[in-house]
């Protein structure tokens, strides 16, 4: 028996700490250090950044400087920064915003599309063709995300054929690219190939992502098991940032530092310098007044402090 699958050789780490990671702090991070942030993390070599989202304040107000920051970041040339736009609305400001991606966002989970974005699964994708063909139209790049494609925290169980089902639609809507997403942070290996390989019967493997969260420290072993079948794009926030606002009690991504640490260690090529990334990491962290919730980032802290 062959105990050795094959890895991808490269993959791509998208940082979505920025976004997915900031838009759960309560306190209002002024748009200064969030594009400090993001200049950073260009600094650090990321080819695709989600910097912004252009939802309706009154639901995520921690995003309501989407604008400022778009327009103060430093742009680095062939860089993706991406924005989320659940609209119409959130479209056009993230079109006058120079973004080079929008994100459009749904979930495999009925009752977690209603809490989320409140419309069903059905009206969302309605609701996303307007956006997909005007990104088209204006040449940006189109992702999909999907929520709660391991487990919801309102329904619980989300059957296999509900995420194929979404991933379906994502990419009848024209997407580049489409996100898996465990919300909750409840998924084990297993199940993740299960959910992997399902998805990669309605789109390419090389355009599906693994977004992670840590909630029950189980994401890095997630992102191996993907990997494992093929994927290789993944989620990641600097620091272990975020969690959700419309899942209680889930914590942040996996963090971006831990990733890349486990790539360097597997000889995965990801173009991105660790040591600038656990600066960023330092600085973010400092400002939230915290220590940062990523262990190979803290303990490459630790080791420089001798
Ligand atoms: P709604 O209330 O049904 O929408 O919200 P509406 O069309 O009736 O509009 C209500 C108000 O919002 C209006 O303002 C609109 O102008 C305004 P009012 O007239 O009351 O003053 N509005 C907007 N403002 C700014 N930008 C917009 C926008 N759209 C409407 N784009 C809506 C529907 C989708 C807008 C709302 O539910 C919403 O903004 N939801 C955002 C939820 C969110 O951002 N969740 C977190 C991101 S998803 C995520 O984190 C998961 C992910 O990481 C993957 C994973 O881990 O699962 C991606
Ligand atoms: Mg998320």
């Amino acid at each position: 028996m062959n105990m050795q699958a094959s890895l991808p050789q490269r993959v791509k780490i998208v940082e979505v700490g920025p976004r997915d990671g900031l838009q759960n702090e309560k306190e209002s991070v002024p748009a200064h250090v969030k594009i400090e942030l993001v200049d950073r993390l260009t600094g650090a070599g990321f080819a695709n950044i989600e910097a912004a989202s252009f939802v309706s304040p009154k639901w995520v107000p921690q995003m309501a400087t989407s604008v400022e920051v778009m327009a103060g970041i430093a742009r680095r040339a062939g860089v993706i920064y991406s924005a989320l736009t659940p609209n119409m609305q959130g479209f056009e400001a993230a079109l006058a915003a120079s973004a080079d991606e929008v994100v459009i966002f749904g979930s495999a989970s009925e009752a977690f599309s209603q809490k989320n974005i409140n419309c069903s699964i059905v009206e969302s994708i309605a609701r996303f063709e307007g956006v997909a063909k005007a990104a088209k139209d204006h040449g940006l790049r189109l992702r999909g995300s999907i929520s709660c494609a391991f487990g919801c925290p309102y329904q619980g169980e989300v059957p296999l054929d509900a995420v194929a089902d979404v991933v379906g639609r994502m990419r009848d809507l024209g997407c580049d690219e489409i996100d898996i997403a465990d919300t909750i942070g409840v998924a084990t290996p297993r199940k993740t190939q299960a959910v992997m390989l399902r998805a990669m019967e309605q789109f390419r493997a090389a355009g599906l992502s693994g977004h992670f969260h840590d909630t029950y420290g189980q994401a890095l072993a997630n992102i191996y098991a993907s990997m494992e079948v093929g994927i290789a794009i993944f989620h990641s926030s600097v620091s272990g940032l975020g969690g959700c606002p419309y899942a209680k009690g889930a914590t942040g991504n996996v963090a971006t530092e831990d990733v890349l640490y486990m790539m360097r260690g597997l000889g995965i090529e990801t173009g991105i310098d660790l040591d600038l990334v656990v600066d960023a990491g330092q600085f973010i962290s400092q400002f939230l007044g915290r220590k940062g919730a990523s262990r190979a980032g803290n303990a490459i802290a630790a080791k420089r402090a001798g």
